[in-house]
């Protein structure tokens, strides 16, 4: 709506088709950003793709289209380039009715989908008696910045946390519970320090063999059989692990919680029937022992076909004989249209093949899509998984609460003014939010490097010079409020008897003169088109950079355009613009799930 593209679309349409044929009217104009200023505000980029269907050379296409452009009121400027570029700049006064449209406008100018779609993303899935670790952090950071723009673009989106409950290893972890001394009845109110410890004392224990290895085994059939006693104390290891995950979860503020758990156990009951049909279907048959699917597509490197496992030799039901439950169940019960799984690039094998499984057994398609949103590994200086100096692996937990010490020894040092009840929540806020901005302003296939200084550096490309930039903003708003009531006196605000309408208080006229001001409207407009980009690739370091861009340009502005000081017209002008840039900064970060406080 206030991405001035949707404005210029159809002004080059109706020249394409002037200049061109009405039949090129639904041609894409390909409107894009220019890259610099020397290339105008936007650049329309389809004469190469016209001169292909025209037979004309595009330069000349594009002169033809640029002189039957009217643009008036919008388009100052439009310029053919290079082998055929449209440079277009834009009308001043244009950029301010834009952008006044943008700050009366609750949604500061991101439009919500014509046509919402059922989106079913999977994120979070960790797994019971296993403490989470600094890895585990990006599946759910990632995919709750995912459900969060989704939902705002207006799809609808629902959450699935695919908990690891299930398996072979609840045996020997049960029996070791058992050692330790835990009953069905009283394990509820028994807690786990240490949920790594546990499971390596289990895991010790099952490969010395022996009496307790045959116990673990014995265990399993009777977990699977759902034998009371062994139900109570798996249902007690895995409340407790869900205490740990929660926690974790709430302090990094997701908006996954335990309603959206939808277990691996969950689904266990539908894997005999689900076997049965694949079997029906001739999908599935038996090789090696072993209940198979070989998906069309997939072969190993003797170029033999590759076989998803349904159920292995010993009778049990794997992790993709789960997986394809849960996409049919995503599809049939909860209808999703477009299924995405956060997990790291090592499982995109895995969900190919469950996914073409999916195709074949009619669980997916023609209603339904299902990606995998693969994530890179966060790495040391050496570019190895990210481990402590001893070589230990690194607790989300003690890293975030790291982060958030760190964050406070910053606080206190540049920020002496906030009482220590705000320190608190400033330092939470920075560190956190530093925490999952570090995760998020990297491209997410590709791995990336921690970094305890870069995290939190208040320059560059972080939460904290966002965040700080925001809280700086505000506070320019708070003085020329302040400035305000002291001008007008009390009781203004109220004013106008009882016999008017009270009309809404119509945003001030945005004066686009200074470049400063200019680019900072340009970059204003664009927040609408960086949302959905990341949409478009669940992609959040897009608007990180985008994010990190207005912050830079307001910058700019700000030490060119005084705001406080300037004459009436201009300040209130100016004072839009700050307004604008502090609501896009706080809604920017709160769609990666990073608070903006209003102080620092
Ligand atoms: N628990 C799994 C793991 O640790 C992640 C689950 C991802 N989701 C899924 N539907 N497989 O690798």
């Amino acid at each position: 709506m206030a991405d001035p593209s949707q404005t210029l679309v159809p002004l080059l349409q109706d020249a394409m088709a002037a200049a061109l044929g009405e039949e090129f009217r639904s041609a894409d104009p390909v409107i894009r950003r220019s890259a610099q200023d020397k290339f105008g505000d936007y650049q329309a980029n389809a004469a190469m793709a016209l001169a292909k269907t025209t037979g004309r050379p595009p330069r000349e296409v594009a002169e033809a289209v640029v002189g039957r452009l009217r643009g008036e009121g919008v388009v100052a400027k439009a310029e053919v380039a290079g082998p055929g570029f449209i440079n277009l700049t834009l009308e001043d006064a244009f950029l301010g009715r834009q952008a006044q449209a943008a700050a009366a406008d609750p949604r500061l100018g991101v439009s919500e989908v014509g046509e919402p779609c059922r989106f079913v993303l999977d994120y979070g899935g960790a797994n019971v008696a296993k403490e989470l670790l600094v890895h585990h952090m990006r599946s759910p950071v990632i995919g709750d910045a995912m459900a969060r723009v989704l939902g705002h673009l207006g799809h609808v989106v629902i959450r699935q946390d695919h908990l690891g409950d299930w398996g072979r290893q609840f045996g020997m972890l049960i029996e070791h519970l058992v050692d330790l001394g835990w009953e069905a009845g009283s394990a509820g109110q028994r807690t786990i320090s240490d949920l790594n410890v546990l499971y390596q004392e289990a895991q010790t224990k099952f490969d010395g063999g022996g009496v307790f290895a045959e116990r673990a085994r014995r265990r399993v059939v009777q977990l699977q059989a759902g034998e009371a006693e062994t139900v109570a104390l798996w249902q007690a290891l895995v409340d407790e692990s869900e205490r740990h995950f929660q926690a974790v979860y709430r302090r990094l503020g997701l908006t996954i919680g335990p309603d959206d758990i939808r277990a691996e156990s969950f689904y266990n009951p539908m894997l005999e029937p689900m076997a049965r049909e694949l079997e029906e279907k001739g999908l599935a048959r038996m090789d090696q022992g072993a209940l198979c699917v070989f998906p069309e597509g997939f072969t190993g490197r003797d170029g033999q076909p590759l076989p998803v496992i349904i159920r292995n030799s010993e009778g049990a039901y794997l992790y993709a004989a789960t997986d394809v439950a849960a996409v049919r169940y995503s599809t049939e019960d909860l209808k999703g249209e477009r299924l995405v799984y956060f997990t790291d690039a090592r499982q995109s094998q895995h969900f190919a093949m469950v996914f073409a499984v999916c195709r074949e057994a009619g669980w997916l398609g023609p209603d339904s899509t299902a990606e995998h949103a693969p994530f890179g590994n966060v790495v040391g200086e050496d570019g190895r998984p990210l481990r402590t100096r001893s070589g230990d692996s690194i607790k989300l937990a003690d890293l975030l609460d790291e982060a958030v010490a760190r964050a406070r020894a910053v606080v206190e040092e540049k920020s002496p003014d906030l009482g220590p009840e705000e320190q608190t929540a400033v330092a939470e806020a920075v560190g956190v939010g530093g925490l999952k901005y570090h995760d998020l302003a990297n491209d997410r296939v590709k791995d990336y490097v921690f970094d305890w200084d870069r995290m939190l550096a208040r320059e560059g490309n972080t939460a904290p010079y966002l965040q700080y930039a925001h809280a700086r903003i505000r506070s320019i708003l708070r003085r020329a409020e302040a400035g305000a009531s002291e001008a007008s006196g009390p009781g203004v605000a109220g004013a106008g008897g009882a016999g008017e309408t009270s009309t809404p208080a119509e945003s001030p006229a945005v004066l686009v003169a200074e470049p400063q001001e200019r680019a900072l409207v340009l970059a204003l407009l664009g927040f609408e088109v960086a949302v959905e980009s990341v949409a478009e690739g669940m992609s959040p370091h897009r608007l990180c950079t985008y994010l990190f861009d207005l912050a830079s340009t307001f910058t700019s502005f700000y030490e060119a355009c005084p705001v406080l000081r300037a004459e009436p017209a201009v300040r209130d002008s100016r004072l839009v613009l700050c307004r604008l840039t502090a609501s896009i900064l706080s809604t920017g970060l709160g769609l990666l799930g990073i608070e903006a406080p209003e102080r620092m």
